[in-house]
């Protein structure tokens, strides 16, 4: 998708995914863009992600600039390491080395990315609103796609082409993340638990997380998905003053922050990891 031979090489595997988002038709690629039989069409940025959405342009819920900026740095100084690499273990317990993985509001493609190092042949799709992450998206590995969609307004995304779907702190829509899943596929979520961040959540009076999460996380999914496997993840964080702040930036509670005072000596971070099969 950057006009290299490895770009064109991804953009094909990137049509056999991707369906049109207005009649559902397949896509071909084309000069800069992606088409349907209709004529619809979709354009490929200049920094490599495709443009699948349509109507109004997004809300308040893509990420911001200066979010993703936040982020980006947050994670590329690795302190989340230790959940890319269970994503990374887990997914390879879950998929063949050759799967297609879709990251539903996948961010900047940083987990998805050593998800696709376990699985050496897989190809995967990175979608998300925010076009300043899917920028670094659609450079975050070599066997990485990255589109724009609304995960609310049903997902670009041809049914059944699924093996493996990531959503890693980000919505649910559960009836497409049912349609697109291949039979014997898996969805792989996490979820922060109660005790998140919680030293620095006392420290800068941010929003706290809520304890019926998990529960709600469950009926969300229920309908259409059965919980195979559930772990806790937790590992302190060694935080300077300015990736404490960084970390309140990048999160939902960027807009509640008070203040900062100093950042706490330790910060822990605690998520869930869950695993759930089509019904
Ligand atoms: C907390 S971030 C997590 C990003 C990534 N999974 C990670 O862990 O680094 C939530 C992401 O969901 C995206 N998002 C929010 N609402 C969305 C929607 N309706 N459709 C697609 N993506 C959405 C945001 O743009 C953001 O990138
Ligand atoms: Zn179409």
């Amino acid at each position: 998708m950057d006009g290299t031979t490895t770009g064109t090489a991804r953009l094909e595997r990137l049509v056999g995914v991707l369906r049109c988002p207005v009649c559902e038709a397949v896509l071909a690629p084309g000069e800069r863009s992606l088409r349907c039989p209709s004529g619809h069409a979709f354009d490929v940025a200049r920094q490599g992600y495709v443009s699948l959405l349509t109507g109004a342009a997004p809300g308040a819920n893509a990420d911001t600039a200066a979010m993703v900026t936040a982020r980006a740095a947050f994670l590329d100084a690795g302190h989340y390491a230790p959940l890319s690499a269970a994503l990374a273990r887990l997914a390879g317990e879950l998929s063949p080395p050759d799967a297609v993985s879709l990251d539903v509001g996948g961010g900047t493609g940083h987990h998805h990315a050593r998800v696709l190092d376990a699985l050496p042949r897989a190809f995967g799709l990175t979608l998300d609103l925010s076009k300043h992450a899917l920028r670094r998206a659609a450079r975050a590995h070599p066997r990485m796609g990255a589109a724009a969609g609304d995960i609310w307004r049903g997902l670009p995304v041809r049914t059944a082409a699924v093996d493996l779907l990531l959503n890693v702190f980000a919505p649910r829509n559960g009836p497409e993340f049912r349609r697109v899943l291949a039979p014997g596929g898996a969805l792989l979520v996490v979820t922060p638990e109660p005790g998140h961040l919680a030293e620095l959540r006392e420290a800068r009076g941010l929003l706290s997380i809520d304890p019926a999460k998990d529960e709600r996380l469950r009926r969300t999914l229920a309908e259409h998905f059965e919980q195979r496997h559930t772990e806790a993840l937790e590992f302190p964080l060694a935080l300077t003053a300015d990736e404490a702040t960084a970390l309140v930036a990048m999160g939902p509670s960027a807009h509640h922050a008070t203040k900062a005072p100093a950042a706490p000596a330790t910060v822990s971070a605690a998520f869930r990891l869950s695993v759930h099969r089509p019904r």
